[in-house]
């Protein structure tokens, strides 16, 4: 990875994410980073991350450069951006994907030859570094493909490997996990102003219980039904709390929102233009 080039062609949210992560870790080098985006005033701010860091309007220029091509640009308009980069292409050059839905074997299709494809499914959270992501290889990677996907997501968070079939599955829990979160933390603050607290100690709570709740589960590996069955006291609060949350069907909600953003990762997919 050390001497590889890397284009960034999506100087959006999760392109510049990226960005920022990759910066940070020990085979950073921006003379080695390009960024293509249409936006003038997005190559601006992009160019204000680092010092040395390239520009283009143009994504040709941008795949021609690199050797790595990290494609972060919406579902919808990645036909478009294949056809573009197509003729720069060569084997030797890596593709990886981060658009929901979008498979391997298309963009394989689409650029001809045996360009190696790593897709993966990151989330928000790669903006502090805390991001979930699941990458699995095209059929023309090697391990040597996929290690260097792992040091490109690595540099934003945790990292899994899975069969692509499963990548929808990912894109409903993680890639859009952030959302259930946000909701659930909008309305616990909202549940704290309604029993008293003003809205920034509501927030401030709400926020920390779900840090020390989450990191709890990570650095015990308990299931979270023993940590529940853990602070549920007979005749305590959190029983009355859990039968509430059971009665309004909590754990279906969640499961219901999962699926059907699985569901939609798959239609986004097949609604791109061949
Ligand atoms: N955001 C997330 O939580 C998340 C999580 C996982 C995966 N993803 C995936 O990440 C990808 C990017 O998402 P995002 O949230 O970063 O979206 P975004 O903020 O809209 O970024 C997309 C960027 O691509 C630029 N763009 C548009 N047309 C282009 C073209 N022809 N060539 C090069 N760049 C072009 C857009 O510029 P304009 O604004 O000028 O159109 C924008 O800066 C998507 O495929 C999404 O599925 C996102």
């Amino acid at each position: 990875m050390d001497n590889k080039k890397i284009a960034i062609i999506g100087g959006g949210n999760m392109g510049l994410a990226m960005a920022r992560g990759i910066l940070q870790t020990k085979w950073a080098n921006p003379e080695r980073m390009m960024f293509a985006e249409p936006l003038n005033d997005r190559l601006e701010h992009i160019k204000g991350i680092a010092h040395g860091i390239k520009t283009s309007h143009s994504n040709l220029d941008a795949a021609a450069w690199a050797d790595v091509i990290l494609l972060s640009v919406k579902p919808q308009i990645m036909s478009h951006v294949l056809d573009e980069i197509k003729p720069v292409m060569k084997d030797s050059k890596q593709v990886v994907t981060v658009a929901a839905g979008v498979t391997t074997s298309f963009i394989e299709k689409k650029l001809g030859g045996k360009t190696p494809v790593i897709r993966a499914m990151p989330n928000i959270a790669a903006v502090v570094r805390e991001a979930a992501t699941a990458i699995c290889p095209g059929k023309y990677a090697t391990e040597e493909h996929l290690s260097i996907a792992r040091h490109i997501f690595e540099s934003v968070g945790i990292v899994v490997e899975v069969e692509e079939s499963l990548m929808d599955a990912v894109t409903g829990l993680s890639g859009t996990g952030p959302m259930y979160v946000f909701q659930i933390l909008e309305g616990l603050s909202d549940a704290g102003v309604k029993v008293g607290l003003s809205r920034d100690i509501s927030n401030t709570l709400a926020v920390q219980t779900l840090i020390g709740s989450s990191k709890l589960i990570k650095e015990t590996k308990e299931h979270p039904a023993k940590l529940k069955d853990l602070v549920t006291s007979p005749g305590g609060t959190a029983i009355s709390a859990l039968h509430s949350l059971e009665k309004n069907g909590l754990k279906a909600l969640l499961i219901d929102a999962v699926e059907v953003a699985a569901k939609r990762s798959g239609e986004l997919g097949t609604q791109k233009k061949d």
